[in-house]
């Protein structure tokens, strides 16, 4: 038997995108179901980015998310570029006239965001399966799914929000000739990360180019460490016994009088590089967001911050349209979108290029590589210019009562 219901939005998903959207449209007095084929422990468990730009802290310190980010957060005030065997601090706060980055993990956001949905009495749902999406040009597309008692479900939707990932069902049942660009770059390496019970050998994140390959120094809390090496882009992890992994980023980041402490490796696993953007990121009434749209390189963090400014977009442009039957945001949601999206994708794609050693490089490109370096450690212009790039684009605001139109609302995303 099937149970025939109805919301306003379906959402498929509840990563970071899924979640946000749902506590935004509430804010917002629309109503929304979230289907979610994964657990909710698999959820809150899964690794991912930790790097918050200071929009994306500001958008959810301002929609009620930021208690336990401020508590448990660790502000971050730059980065350091490691090369040549120097290492170099890039002041982010002082080159963007104050703006400041935020370590708390993904893992975080999802549970502070599903105990918020949760105790809203949202309808939220894991372990569904057979989760299909149909009708985007109708008026009335509809949501069907499976819940984890079995129970096949029939939600009748106003709009539907594709927050599944980048493998997700929802981008590939928009019908041919929908999306009219696919851009993809698929880079030669891969990251190996872990986690590990080390507290942190630096206080801020350090991004270094080594001859061997690339290496990141990220934490997580005062007590846990996040690393990441260059491997070769088909590595098997068993080659990375914990030893060699410590060896190994010892050797990238060393410098006299420093030290890497080691620790028991609590989870690893290989994260393999590429970039992606589907356009448009709507398809009559299904709104693509976060992953299911594009996905970047880990290099420069964007991931995360990209999918929170989608569906802070996205949330305010279906409370105009379902709200005050205004369709201009929900037409304007992919172009304002995209321009953010390519300056990531060009950030993360610049980044990656600069950091890593792609295999069988000469020495021309580690020539300018070094080159494009030293610059930025030596020009205030050129740092400024990362600096503003990485922190985050124009503030993003929720407003779920104004009446502006996308012009106004959502000018250029570089407008400060
Ligand atoms: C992380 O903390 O996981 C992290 C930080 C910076 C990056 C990528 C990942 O560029």
């Amino acid at each position: 038997m099937t149970v025939h219901e109805r919301t306003q939005v379906g959402i498929v998903g509840a990563g970071p995108a899924g979640l946000l959207l749902s506590h935004l449209l509430a804010l917002g007095g629309i109503d929304s179901v979230c289907v979610e084929n994964r657990s909710r422990a698999y959820c809150e468990a899964r690794q991912r980015a930790g790097m918050l730009e200071s929009t994306t802290v500001d958008l959810l310190r301002a929609v009620g998310l930021g208690i336990r980010l401020d508590a448990e957060g660790l502000p971050h005030n730059g980065i350091y570029l490691q090369f040549d065997g120097e290492r170099h601090r890039l002041d982010f706060r002082e080159l963007t006239g104050g703006r400041q980055l935020m370590i708390y993990a993904q893992t975080e956001i999802v549970k502070d965001l599903i105990a918020a949905r949760i105790a809203a009495g949202a309808a939220l749902e894991f372990e569904v399966s057979d989760t299909s999406v149909a009708g985007f040009d109708s008026g009335r597309p509809v949501l069907r799914y499976t819940d984890a008692r079995g129970e096949r479900h029939e939600v009748r939707c106003d709009a539907i929000a594709g927050c599944d990932g980048f493998h997700g069902i929802t981008r590939p049942s928009i019908p041919a000739g929908g999306l009219t660009m696919l851009a993809e770059r698929s880079y030669p390496y891969a990251w190996l990360g872990i986690l590990a019970a080390a507290p942190p050998s630096t206080d801020e994140v350090i991004y270094c180019r080594h001859d061997n390959g690339f290496a990141l120094h990220s934490m997580r809390t005062p007590e846990v460490g996040r690393l990441y090496l260059q491997v070769p882009a088909d590595e098997d992890i068993n080659n990375w016994p914990d030893d060699r992994i410590w060896a190994e980023l010892a050797t990238r980041f060393a410098l006299p009088s420093w030290a890497l402490t080691s620790g028991p490796v609590l989870q690893k696993s290989i994260t393999p590089m590429r970039s992606f953007v589907a356009a448009p990121m709507r398809h009559g009434r299904l709104f693509l967001a976060g992953d299911a749209a594009h996905i970047v390189p880990p290099t420069g963090a964007k991931g995360l911050n990209l999918a929170v400014a989608d569906v802070t977009a996205l949330a305010t442009a279906l409370v105009r349209l379902l709200r005050d039957g205004d369709p201009s945001l929900a037409a304007a949601y992919s172009d304002y979108c995209l321009e953010r999206v390519w300056r990531s994708t060009h950030l993360s794609w610049w980044m990656t290029s600069m950091l890593h050693i792609t295999p069988g490089q000469d020495q021309f490109e580690s020539r300018l590589q070094l080159a494009q370096l030293r610059h930025l450690v030596t020009s205030k212009s050129a740092a400024t210019m990362l600096a503003e790039t990485y922190t985050g684009y124009a503030p993003l605001h929720y407003d779920p009562t104004t009446h502006l139109d996308a012009p106004a609302l959502w000018g250029s995303t570089s407008a400060a």
